[in-house]
């Protein structure tokens, strides 16, 4: 983030009702398979969960968030481990790394490109990039009745998000350099954490772009009637549930550009 640019996240919000968030980026972990002495890069690390999670595997893993509240969270929460305060579209490291891995990041950056480019320079020849992201049609029916309100109440909607099909990254990926291993898209529809207002907590963490300059009394019907209209479809068992769509992808820089194995065929 630079000066002058405000910082939209709330650590305390996203630590105390949005755990789901690292909680379900468990499984990504496993995917990336992090071994003892390996040098890491968390790409948008936010409050460091994860970033532990891959320290405890044995890697000396590094944190990078380009923002001031979550860097500072996560310092707070993991004294031991590194962060560093920068901006995924354009950071450098001297070290190269042997992974670079993002979980929920990526999506809040429109400029994909700048971000891998700067992945493939962190990276040794042979080194993987795993990640995890919102993948097109994610929360696709909060987006539709977002969107509609806005547009019924004469005002503009910008979606905040970038979610690219599999397809459309993997290629962003190979054209600059990536062997694309596994791409995967799937639905993970997720049980928000407070049973009445769990949907107004999630506009709050992650959809305020959307509503910034409409005056509050607006802003409060315009969320009710979006309560209403998403209540029959997302609300269930006494908890209101966010239709995730993601997209899991492992990939890796080829030796050469032969792409010789890293592996032993024998
Ligand atoms: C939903 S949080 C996910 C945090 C963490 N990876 C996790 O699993 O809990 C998204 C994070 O992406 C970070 N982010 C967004 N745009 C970024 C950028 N341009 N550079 C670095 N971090 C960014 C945000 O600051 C935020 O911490």
């Amino acid at each position: 983030m630079t000066a002058g640019q405000r910082d939209r996240w709330d650590s305390s919000l996203y630590d105390d009702r949005h755990s789901f968030v690292w909680r379900a980026g468990a499984g990504l972990v496993e995917l990336l398979s992090p071994k003892t002495g390996e040098r890491i890069l968390d790409l948008g690390c936010g409050t460091g969960h994860l970033t532990a999670t891959i320290a405890a595997a044995g890697a000396e893993v590094t944190g990078l968030d380009s923002s001031i509240s979550m860097i500072a969270q996560a310092r707070q929460n993991f004294p031991g481990l590194k962060f560093s305060l920068a901006d995924a579209r354009n950071f450098r490291f001297d070290e190269p790394f042997d992974a670079v891995f993002s979980n929920a990041a990526l999506h809040w950056i429109h400029d994909a490109g700048a971000v891998v480019k700067c992945v493939v320079a962190a990276l040794r020849p042979g080194g993987r990039f795993v990640l995890e992201m919102g993948v097109q049609g994610n929360v696709g029916r909060i987006r539709h009745a977002i969107e509609a309100a806005l547009t019924e109440a004469g005002r503009s909607s910008k979606c905040p998000w970038f979610y690219p099909s599999a397809g459309e990254y993997a290629s962003l990926l190979e054209s600059h350099g990536f062997e694309v291993r596994m791409a995967q898209t799937f639905d993970r529809w997720t049980k928000l954490e407070h049973p009445e207002r769990g949907l107004r907590e999630w506009f709050e963490m992650f959809a305020g772009t959307y509503f910034e300059g409409v005056p509050a009394a607006e802003r409060e019907n315009m969320l009710r009637t979006i309560e209403e209209r998403l209540h029959p479809e997302l609300y269930r068992d006494g908890f209101w549930w966010a239709d995730y769509r993601r997209l899991r992808v492992e990939s890796v820089l080829p030796f050469h550009d032969e792409h010789w194995s890293d592996s032993r065929a024998f």
